[in-house]
């Protein structure tokens, strides 16, 4: 495999057994060279979405986190929150264009406020919390991810070399 990843998935409900998002998006992970070393379930609280975002960078060094849930409006979605606090850089175009896919699905997807950005070497991506929006976003963005991802890990200089 060619790049480590962690599945972070916020959910007041939801378990690692019942984590269907995550678990699929864990195997389409797979399907692309991305080697899942860790997956959680947390609830929705603010500083333990962050605290563990950076927990995740500092003790495992994964190139990609993603976050699947608490993107929408219900008072408890934090998620976006939480990760933007703890970005070095914000990744605005990841985010439009899933926003710009999923808005063909469902015009609720306007209602997702999902960020994505970079921490030291890792990058970390708010997916949206269904089986459904999660991976169709994780399927349009795959393919310049891989490449996103080489230039940070300082594999490819220039978007010519591959
Ligand atoms: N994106 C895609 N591609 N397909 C979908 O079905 N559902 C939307 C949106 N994004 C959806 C989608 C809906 S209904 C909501 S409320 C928001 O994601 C936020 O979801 P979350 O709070 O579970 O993260």
């Amino acid at each position: 495999m060619k790049y480590k990843g962690a599945i972070l998935t916020m959910s007041d409900t939801r378990s690692l057994e019942n984590d269907e998002a995550g678990k699929e998006i864990k195997r389409l992970c797979l399907l692309n060279d991305i080697d899942i070393v860790y997956h959680n379930v947390i609830k929705d609280e603010l500083d333990d979405i962050s605290d563990e975002l950076i927990k995740i960078i500092d003790d495992m060094q994964v190139d990609l986190i993603l976050t699947t849930g608490g993107t929408g409006f219900s008072i408890r979605d934090n998620t976006p929150e939480a990760t933007k606090r703890i970005l070095d850089k914000e990744t605005p175009g990841i985010s439009e264009a899933m926003r710009m896919l999923s808005l063909e699905k469902t015009k609720k997807a306007m209602l997702s406020r999902g960020v994505s950005g970079i921490r030291k070497r890792t990058l970390i991506i708010n997916l949206p919390g269904s089986l459904k929006g999660s991976s169709e976003c994780f399927n349009y963005i795959i393919e310049p991810l891989k490449h996103g991802l080489d230039v940070l890990k300082g594999d490819v200089n220039r978007c010519g070399d591959n």
